[in-house]
């Protein structure tokens, strides 16, 4: 199973380093086996370790170039960063990207052979439409998106259940995983309002190939053994 960090605008970079070594330490010892990925704040970016996967939540599409405030290819390379998280609910609702910005973003780091967790979900409005609305709204996120891409991993996250202490039932998740998988059959993750307590829930509904974690995720404590829960129940 694959179980993402996504640490947003959260640590120093001191702090993510401990993190990361906590982690993979953890990883180690409990012989964990599941495809861990962990996505510091860009100024924190550092190389992957044996078991941790490094990625970056944000990059722009250019090598190099004048480009104020982002970062480009070239300073991935530094870390030899290959995994980008691109259409996050926060890229596209707060810092305002389009889907013809995302699908840039997507090409350009597709064509480098980037691993891209690519994100969906829909706002609290929309779901309140109904399910055939809500699959209307989201396949509109699939749109100019290569899903046959072979380092292509998808992560469903509603909006209105990042951060917010809410998740959709069980049922309302494998109904929206079922229909996602018909689109495109890379690994699909849940994403919003994961942690300890409900994450095996989840992992073991059909169509979930793992999380993708916030909030939760800020303690490494609790990410590692998020990573054992998924891990034991591999082994049953
Ligand atoms: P929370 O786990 O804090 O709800 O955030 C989810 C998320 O946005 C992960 O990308």
């Amino acid at each position: 199973m694959i179980i993402a960090a996504n640490l947003k605008t959260n640590l120093t970079r001191e702090k993510t380093a401990k993190y990361i070594k906590e982690v993979e330490h953890f990883l180690n010892q409990h012989n964990i086996s599941q495809e861990v990925f962990v996505f510091p704040a860009v100024s924190n970016l550092m190389s992957s370790t044996s078991k941790v996967v490094v990625g970056t939540q944000n990059a722009y599409p250019a090598v190099n170039g004048a480009f104020t405030g982002e970062i480009g290819y070239e300073q991935l390379e530094e870390f030899g960063i290959k995994t980008i998280l691109i259409g996050h609910s926060e890229r596209r609702h707060v810092i305002g990207e389009t889907q013809e910005s995302l699908i840039a973003k997507f090409d350009f780091y597709k064509n480098l052979g980037f691993k891209i967790i690519y994100c969906v979900g829909e706002p609290l409005n929309v779901r309140e439409m109904g399910h055939k609305a809500m699959m209307e709204y989201i396949s509109k996120q699939y749109e100019g998106i290569d899903t046959a891409y072979e380092n292509l991993i998808i992560a469903y996250e509603p909006v209105w259940a990042i951060g917010s202490g809410l998740t959709p039932t069980l049922e309302d998740i494998e109904m929206v995983h079922k229909d996602l998988k018909i689109k495109s059959a890379a690994p699909l993750l849940y994403g919003g309002s994961v942690k300890v307590s409900n994450i095996t829930e989840f992992l073991t509904l059909d169509n979930v190939d793992g999380v993708l974690v916030g909030s939760a995720a800020l303690y490494a404590e609790h990410f590692c053994t998020m990573c054992e829960h998924a891990q034991n129940l591999e082994k049953k």
